[in-house]
């Protein structure tokens, strides 16, 4: 924002931007994927709601990423949201990629076994997200997928 003048009356005026999502700060959140005996964790913060009832969510995630075809195989991804003790595993499983450490037993996390999923929750976080695949949509060439999913379980 910037003052500019206008009739002699001072008035903000937006900066304009070439074209951008801006929509910060978006949290981000620990995805697990996989089954019980071969998961990992994705961080994710292109993620948020698509709609109420049925309850729907949606996370983008790049193919290059281990957790990618993990996801696109067994269609299902629990969101864990995170809290201040997460915080360096949410950041961690951000940069490492599971196709080289196992980041469960790195950030002594734990697998627990999800109600309605073969995916595992992580039993750390306060609140998990048990989502089904419904639809997967590559957004543009070389760019993010992205996965919508109903969820059966908070
Ligand atoms: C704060 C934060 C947010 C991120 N958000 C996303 C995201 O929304 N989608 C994505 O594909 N990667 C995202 N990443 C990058 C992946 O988490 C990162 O590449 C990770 O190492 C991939 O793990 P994997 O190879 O085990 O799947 C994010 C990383 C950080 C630190």
């Amino acid at each position: 924002m910037r003052n500019v003048s206008k009739g002699g009356m001072n008035v903000m005026s937006k900066t304009v931007w070439k074209p951008g999502t801006f929509i910060y700060p978006i949290p981000a959140v620990m995805v697990s994927c996989g089954t019980m005996e071969k998961s990992n964790i994705i961080t994710v913060a292109w993620t948020g709601i698509i709609n109420t009832n049925p309850a729907m969510v949606y996370i983008s995630v790049k193919p290059e990423r281990y957790s990618y075809n993990i996801i696109k195989e067994n269609k299902e991804f629990v969101i864990n949201l995170t809290n201040e003790e997460l915080v360096y595993a949410t950041d961690w499983c951000g940069v490492k990629s599971g196709s080289k450490v196992d980041k469960f037993s790195e950030m002594k996390l734990t697998k627990e076994k999800s109600n309605f999923l073969k995916c595992p929750s992580i039993k750390e976080s306060p609140v998990s997200i048990e989502c089904k695949v419904k639809e997967i949509k590559e957004l543009r060439k070389s760019s993010y997928v992205y996965f919508r999913g109903t969820v059966n379980k908070c």
